[in-house]
């Protein structure tokens, strides 16, 4: 998925760092609390003692039962194959996110729309008769979300829609499996706040990447809370926006204090921060933060992102940021 913030083109970088400072990682418990796709934690997840995935979005809690929670083999291809095979149905997504149901909005085209209701219930209907197990459920249901978020007809988020069908949003929707990595161990994902769950769990290495700047994950993603949970509700305003959950991460005047809360609470001998040189706190401000609860050191990468520009949805211009990956060895 191409995911704001994601890290899967930083994780060889990112690994090696961590590895550089904590050695093995094979009687490690690796967290990864603010979790996105779960990049960082599939980098680990073979080669760690368990796995701790979280996040506060709910579409993201699916994709990492999934890719971090799923480590032994299951029954998956009869599934798939009898989901793409349905035939479309005129359900909440057709309703309010495509145009030929006059909804105004345009997420998604009108035959996808419809494929992603008929999968989404059929995924639901399976869980209530028992046919699939818990494990099942999150790797279907992630199937869905990746090959749903392939096909929809923005720029980048879902912020907003674009006013004609790209070429990728006319392809049709076809499910292709979401495996994952297998391993013996257990892991285990949350859906929650980072600062209240900090206060529950222990291990030895904790990767934060949380959000950098003001634009929320909730928002910018909401849609695929809407295909996740596929709950009933009245969509908001011309993009069909949910209620949606604002990070303090995500705010100027709160983030310094949230985030030495965490690590204040954190009982985690090493502790990794990914952010870079345009996020709402300064460089200096986390070394300052850091450098009270231990041994501070600091690795930086260039990197090169890309932007979508606003008004042509193809337009996605490169700009080089400096990636810095914060380490405190907590004392
Ligand atoms: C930069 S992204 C993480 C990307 C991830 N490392 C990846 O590679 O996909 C930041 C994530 O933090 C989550 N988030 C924001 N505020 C949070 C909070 N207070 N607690 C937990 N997760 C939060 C967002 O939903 C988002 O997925």
């Amino acid at each position: 998925m191409n995911y704001t913030g994601s890290k899967y083109k930083l994780s060889t970088f990112i690994k090696s760092e961590i590895e550089k400072v904590v050695g093995q990682m094979k009687d490690k418990v690796f967290c990864d609390l603010f979790a996105g796709t779960g990049a960082i934690g599939r980098a680990f997840k073979t080669e760690s003692k368990k796995i701790i995935a979280n996040d506060i979005e709910y579409y993201s809690y699916v994709l990492n039962q999934n890719y971090i929670g799923n480590h032994e083999e299951i029954e998956w291809r009869e599934f798939i194959d009898e989901l793409n095979s349905l035939k479309g149905v005129e359900g909440f997504i057709y309703k309010n996110y495509c145009s030929g149901s006059e909804s105004g909005r345009q997420y998604f085209s009108d035959e996808n729309g419809k494929r992603i209701d008929a999968i989404r219930q059929k995924i639901e209907s399976w869980k209530n008769d028992r046919r699939i197990n818990e494990n099942q459920y999150f790797f279907l249901l992630t199937s869905l979300l990746e090959n749903a978020d392939a096909v929809a007809n923005t720029a980048s988020v879902y912020g907003a829609y674009l006013k004609h069908l790209k070429k990728s949003a006319k392809k049709t929707l076809t499910l292709k499996p979401a495996f994952f990595g297998l391993n013996d161990a257990t892991h285990e994902v949350f859906n929650e706040d980072a600062n209240s769950l900090i206060n529950r769990i222990k291990g030895d290495v904790l990767y934060l990447d949380p959000p950098y700047n003001a634009r929320q994950y909730g928002a910018n993603y909401h849609l695929l809370n809407t295909i996740a949970k596929y709950d009933d509700f009245t969509p908001n305003g011309k993009t069909g926006l949910r209620t949606y959950k604002r990070s303090l991460y995500c705010q100027k005047n709160e983030v310094t204090t949230v985030f030495e809360n965490l690590i204040k609470n954190a009982d985690f001998k090493y502790i990794f921060l990914s952010y870079n040189n345009e996020g709402l706190m300064s460089k200096s401000e986390v070394e300052k933060i850091m450098k009270k609860y231990g041994k501070y050191d600091l690795a930086t990468t260039e990197y090169q992102r890309f932007k979508a520009d606003k008004t042509e949805n193809r337009n996605h211009k490169a700009t080089e940021t400096l990636e810095y990956l914060h380490v405190l060895e907590k004392s």
